[in-house]
């Protein structure tokens, strides 16, 4: 299954759980930012998206590419302050599910909560996004 990873950050923690993600999903896998989208994006069966929210609402450069996404499976990966199992997550992740045009499979879905008082917890953090994508890869594999 053709497969990529498109990202869009602003502080780099987005960036980081987007490698994270490649990584899961397999070798060789591309990540690239929303500058980087490939000509040829249409062509991939498969997109891992990951952005992160600001003021309430996902940053405004992925929800003009978000409306652009043509590829039939999508997995959107987000990260945010909030605490995983807060109503406001559900809100944010079914905005962003509306930003997508019709015809697309949402085929997994994934939130980094970002907790500063917590201290450093990227290795914890990119080992359970990886898990994710590896997780989603094996089912989307055995499923098709
Ligand atoms: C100006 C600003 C506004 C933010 N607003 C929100 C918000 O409304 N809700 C939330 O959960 N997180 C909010 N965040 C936290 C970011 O979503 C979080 O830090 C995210 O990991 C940033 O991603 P990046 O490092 O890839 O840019 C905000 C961060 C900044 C800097």
């Amino acid at each position: 299954m053709k497969t990529i990873v498109v990202y869009s950050s602003y502080t780099g923690k987005t960036k980081g759980i987007a490698e994270a993600v490649a990584k899961g999903i397999g070798e060789n896998i591309s990540c690239v930012s929303l500058d980087e989208i490939p000509t040829d994006i249409a062509s991939y069966d498969c997109v891992f998206f990951g952005c992160y929210i600001e003021s309430g609402f996902i940053d405004g450069r992925s929800q003009e590419v978000l409306k652009t996404l043509t590829n039939k499976k999508i997995a959107l990966f987000v990260t945010m302050w909030i605490g995983p199992y807060s109503d406001d997550i559900a809100k944010r992740l079914r905005r962003i599910v509306e930003f997508l045009p019709q015809g697309c499979q949402i085929v997994g879905t994934y939130i980094t909560p970002v907790d500063d008082a917590a201290g450093d917890q990227q290795e914890r953090e990119h080992r359970l996004a990886a898990d994710f994508a590896a997780n989603t890869m094996h089912r989307l594999l055995s499923t098709t």
